[in-house]
C-alpha cells in the first residue's frame, strides 16, 4: 500500500452522527469532497437531509437520516438505512452530543433529569451507535470507530459538569472497547476538540468567553470545525490501522497531555 492510498478515503462508508449542523456538518462535508459515501445522522431530520442534498449538489454522495442516537431501535435503523443505501459501514464518527443547547451554570443547578438526559445522549449514543454498526464491521473485518470527546476533560471546565463528565466517560468507553474489538480488525480511538467556534457555539457563546478563545493556545488563534478535519480523516482512514485505544488531542496547543 503506498503511502497516499494509506490516507484514501475514497468510497468508504461513512456514518456522521450529529453531522447535520455545527461541526459535524464540517465533517460531512468535507468527508464527501475526499471521495466518502456520508450519512449524515442527526435527531434534525430536516437538517441532515438538507446537509445531504448540499453535497449531492456539490457532486458528492451522501443521504440523511434521522437518528436519535440514545434510542436503540433508531440506532439500528441507521445502520440498515446505510447498508440498504451504499452496502457496508466502514467508518463511525460519534459525533452527536448534548452541548450548545446546555446552559452554563453551576453544578449545583444542573436539573436531574438534564443530567440523565447528557449522559444518554453523550454516553449511551455511542455505545448504541457501536453496537448497531459493529456487526458490519466484524463481517468484513474492518471498521473505524471515532469518538468525539473534549479537551475539557484534560482542562477541567467548569459550569457544563454533566457535559464534562460525559466527554471523560467517552475516553473510558474507548480505551475499553477497543480491547473487545481490536481482534475483529477494528479500530476506536478518540478526538479532544478545543473549544471550536462551530455555527451552533458561536450562536450560544457571550461575546466575552468567544473574545477570549485564543488564550493559553499555542498557535495563538481561535479554533475552527476545519481544524479538526485532518485528524478525525487521519483516524478513518487505513494510515491509523495500527492505533487504537488512543486519543488525540486537537487544540492548537492549549492543553498538553
Ligand atoms: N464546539 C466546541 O467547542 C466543541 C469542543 C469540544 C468538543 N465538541 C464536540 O464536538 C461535537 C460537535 O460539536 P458541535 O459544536 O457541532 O455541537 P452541536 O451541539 O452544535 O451539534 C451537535 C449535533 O448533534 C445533534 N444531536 C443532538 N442530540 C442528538 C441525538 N440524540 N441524536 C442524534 N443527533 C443529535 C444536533 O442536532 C447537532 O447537529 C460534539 O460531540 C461536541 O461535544 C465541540
Amino acid at each position: 500500500m503506498s503511502t497516499n492510498t494509506r490516507f484514501d478515503l475514497t468510497g468508504r462508508v461513512v456514518i456522521i452522527t450529529g453531522g447535520a449542523k455545527g461541526i459535524g456538518k464540517v465533517y460531512a462535508r468535507e468527508f464527501a469532497a475526499a471521495g466518502a459515501r456520508v450519512v449524515a445522522a442527526d435527531i434534525d431530520g430536516d437538517a441532515a437531509a438538507e446537509t445531504a442534498a448540499q453535497i449531492l449538489a456539490a457532486g458528492g454522495e451522501a443521504i440523511g437520516v434521522r437518528t436519535d442516537v440514545a434510542d436503540e431501535a433508531s440506532t439500528t435503523a441507521m445502520a440498515e438505512a446505510t447498508i440498504a443505501k451504499f452496502g457496508t459501514i466502514d467508518v463511525l464518527i460519534n459525533n452527536a452530543s448534548l452541548m450548545s443547547v446546555l446552559e452554563r451554570r453551576s453544578w449545583f443547578d444542573i436539573p436531574v433529569e438534564e443530567w440523565d438526559r447528557v449522559m444518554a445522549v453523550n454516553l449511551r449514543g455511542i455505545f448504541l451507535c457501536c453496537r448497531a454498526t459493529f456487526p458490519e464491521m466484524r463481517r468484513k473485518r474492518f471498521g473505524k470507530i471515532v469518538n468525539i470527546s473534549s479537551s475539557r476533560v484534560w482542562e477541567g471546565v467548569p459550569n457544563r459538569l454533566h457535559y464534562t463528565t460525559s466527554k471523560a466517560g467517552v475516553i473510558g468507553l474507548t480505551r475499553a472497547l477497543s480491547r473487545e474489538v481490536g481482534e475483529h480488525g477494528v479500530t476506536v480511538n478518540a478526538v479532544t476538540p478545543g473549544y471550536t467556534l462551530s455555527d451552533t457555539q458561536q450562536a450560544t457563546s457571550s461575546g466575552n468567553y468567544l473574545a477570549m478563545q485564543s488564550d493559553g493556545r499555542a498557535m495563538g488563534r481561535p479554533q475552527y470545525p476545519e481544524d479538526l478535519v485532518g485528524a478525525v480523516m487521519f483516524l478513518s482512514s487505513a494510515a491509523s490501522d495500527y492505533m487504537t485505544g488512543q486519543t488525540l488531542n486537537v487544540d492548537g496547543g492549549k492543553a498538553m497531555h
